[in-house]
């Protein structure tokens, strides 16, 4: 059972999140090294990869920091910290989402490239990058937006006219 944990009123990264993109950006950095097309494709993906890994850092999973507490509790005054962050991410979901397309192309170069010169250790990187982003898209946006809706909802205050409206 996941215990009761309240929120630190801090808009911290989860730590598992920033793991994942930790790790990721370790292994493109490993991958760029390689002198042929793997490196080509890897710092491809890189450039790719390490802004929208900055924005989502800043306006996406920190909104996730309430998220246990949310499961287990209610919703506090002061959680209206997040609200514009929500509305940042709101404002450029259609971007990330375009962005998410955009990376998985390249990674997919990238595994192509890498499956081709059997350097397993990156087509290891380039898979583990495909799978995050997919987890990205189906459960850790919508859940940062379903943490916004919620706090809006019990915080009395009208949706975002967005697209999640
Ligand atoms: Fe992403």
């Amino acid at each position: 059972v996941t215990p009761h944990v309240q929120w630190n009123g801090k808009l911290d990264v989860p730590a598992g999140l920033r793991f994942s993109h930790d790790q990721i950006r370790a292994g493109l950095v490993r991958a760029t090294t390689d002198p042929g097309r793997v490196g080509q494709e890897a710092l491809l993906v890189a450039r790719l990869c390490l802004p929208h890994f900055e924005q989502e850092e800043k306006a996406v999973f920190p909104v996730l920091s309430l998220l246990r507490e949310l499961a287990f509790g209610e919703v506090r005054p002061e959680m209206a910290t997040i609200l514009p962050l929500v509305i940042a991410f709101s404002e450029w979901q259609e971007s990330l989402d375009k962005q998410h397309e955009v990376i998985a192309s390249a990674v997919e170069s990238l595994l192509q490239a890498a499956y081709r010169e059997g350097n397993r250790e990156a087509a290891e990187v380039a898979y583990g990058l495909k799978v995050h982003e997919r987890v990205e898209a189906d459960a850790i946006y919508p859940a940062a937006t379903l943490v916004g809706k919620y706090v809006r909802e019990g915080l009395k205050l009208p949706p975002i006219s967005r697209p999640e409206a």
